[in-house]
């Protein structure tokens, strides 16, 4: 029995590697881009806090940006910029449920209000995030301060 009799024929060899080659491309491929986030903008009054109830959301200008809030919790509001990432139309609420997505009324991407994921294309990137605060009964949002 020669010592190399388990060792792979290049045939072999190679196939495994265009296999890894190509499930390393597929991974790659079905992975969704990361999500931007805003930066270097202003911490901005947006909205009083009891003006969006627990489950709801809002589209609406916040300095000089078109912004999606969804209101988790008691603590938690998301914001997104609501520019869509398949062609930039503007993102609206959507059914104003907890469980229903921001939906895009230009070709039907939606996205998930607590964290501006894809749920269903064309669009393939997230929804950008903004940054907010709740200090003294105000929703902050970091955004691109009106001119
Ligand atoms: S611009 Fe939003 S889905 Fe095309």
């Amino acid at each position: 029995m020669s010592c190399c009799q388990n060792k792979p024929s290049r045939r072999t060899f190679l196939a495994a590697g265009g296999f890894t080659t190509a499930a390393i491309t597929l991974a790659a491929c079905t992975s969704e881009p990361e999500q931007d986030e805003f930066s270097d903008g202003e911490m901005t009054p947006a909205l009083a806090l009891d003006e969006l109830p627990v489950g709801e959301s809002v589209q609406m200008a916040v300095g000089a940006n078109q912004i999606l809030m969804y209101r988790e919790n008691a603590e938690t509001v998301h914001a997104y910029s609501a520019v869509c990432t398949h062609q930039g139309c503007i993102v609206g609420v959507g059914e104003n449920e907890p469980t229903a997505p921001f939906v895009c009324p230009c070709h039907a991407s939606s996205f998930e209000k607590v964290s501006g994921a894809v749920i269903s294309g064309p669009a393939s990137a997230p929804l950008t995030r903004h940054k907010t605060t709740i200090t003294d009964g105000w929703v902050h949002v970091e955004v691109e301060p009106a001119t």
